[in-house]
């Protein structure tokens, strides 16, 4: 199943851009009447987060899980990037066309150093790092993924993000000349993620360049990905070639198709479940086990994260921001 199949959005329902656009401007006419309100709807912005701080031992043993890896050929040949087609196949047959070299990516927004720098220079003086991190897809599957890469956090630095940077926002690149998915509009592209600021510069937040210790194939988001392991790996978003520093939470791909499936966190919780499925359980592609029959084993809350993310979320009410 696609998130596309999951979605169920018939191709006769997808919508023509003037009346997306009149539908948009519908919606910002009921946002600015006072007295209306939509029952269901969230408040704006949630609640700042809480000024906690993890210390590097407990980033730390986030870092590697001894649990049996996902096979090379299961994490390159059973993609989700519909930037090459909606089958979990088309990614490794589509995304050879994809150039990843020369790449730039435009930092800009909330931060003193802004610009469109050099993939080679946005990660110069970092080393990357093996992370051994688990995968779990909205969809009900996971996985287990050698990556290579940096944290999140030090190439942000280089930017000098200022107070008013609340949120990082990333884009992917969409180029229909090289990415034929994009002809059709399964997503709103570009696509988009989103991160709070203590999300973006927590210890266990990789920009991921490699996996397996080889340089990351085009299926899997070459040559820059995110990864965010304590949440549902839509927010991996692939292909970077924008991050921007914002004030306000920016509007992220899947969100944006189906808001009240797919929130801005997406942390991984098998207590909420998606409301067309449960997401107490996950079938484990790992080793030689069947992608498909896969043994279920249950789902962990943050992904078996909690005791380096869950003090982020304190006070945050996980049923009304999922
Ligand atoms: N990023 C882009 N640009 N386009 C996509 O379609 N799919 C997301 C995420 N990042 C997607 C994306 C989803 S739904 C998942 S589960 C992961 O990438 C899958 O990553 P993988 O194919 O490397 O396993």
């Amino acid at each position: 199943m696609s998130l596309r199949d999951a979605l169920r959005i018939p191709s006769s329902a997808i919508t023509d851009e003037s009346v997306y656009r009149q539908r948009r401007q519908l919606l910002a006419a009921f946002a600015a009447a006072p007295a209306l309100t939509l029952t269901g709807c969230a408040e704006a912005e949630p609640p700042p987060p809480p000024k906690t701080a993890i210390t590097p031992e407990q980033a730390r043993s986030g870092f590697r899980t001894d649990e049996e890896l996902t096979t090379w050929d299961d994490i390159t040949t059973y993609n989700n990037f519909y930037e090459f087609g909606t089958r979990k196949n088309d990614p490794s047959n589509a995304a050879k066309t994809l150039r990843t070299r020369p790449w730039s990516v435009a930092v800009g927004g909330e931060c003193a150093k802004p610009g469109t720098i050099a993939l080679d220079d946005l990660l110069k003086g970092l080393k990357p790092e093996e992370r051994v991190y688990r995968m779990r897809c909205v969809e009900g599957w996971s996985m287990v993924i050698p990556w290579l890469g940096v944290p999140l956090g030090e190439v942000l630095k280089k930017f000098e993000p200022n107070s008013k940077a609340k949120y990082v926002a990333f884009t992917s690149l969409a180029d229909p000349r090289q990415m034929p998915g994009v002809r059709y509009r399964s997503i709103n592209w570009p696509y988009t993620e989103g991160l709070r600021m203590d999300e973006a510069m927590h210890p266990l937040t990789l920009l991921a360049t490699g996996l397996y210790g080889k340089p990351l194939p085009q299926q899997n988001g070459a040559p820059l990905r995110l990864v965010v392991p304590w949440k549902y790996g839509f927010k991996g978003i692939k292909s970077i070639v924008e991050i921007k520093f914002v004030e306000k939470m920016p509007e992220t791909a899947w969100h944006d198709l189906q808001p009240s499936e797919y929130g801005f966190f997406s942390n991984v919780n098998p207590n909420v479940d998606h409301p067309r499925w449960s997401q107490k359980t996950e079938r484990r592609i790992a080793g030689k086990a069947s992608k498909l029959f896969a043994d279920r084993i249950a789902t962990r809350m943050y992904n078996g994260y909690g005791e380096q993310v869950a003090s982020m979320y304190a006070g945050l009410d996980l049923k009304k921001w999922f």
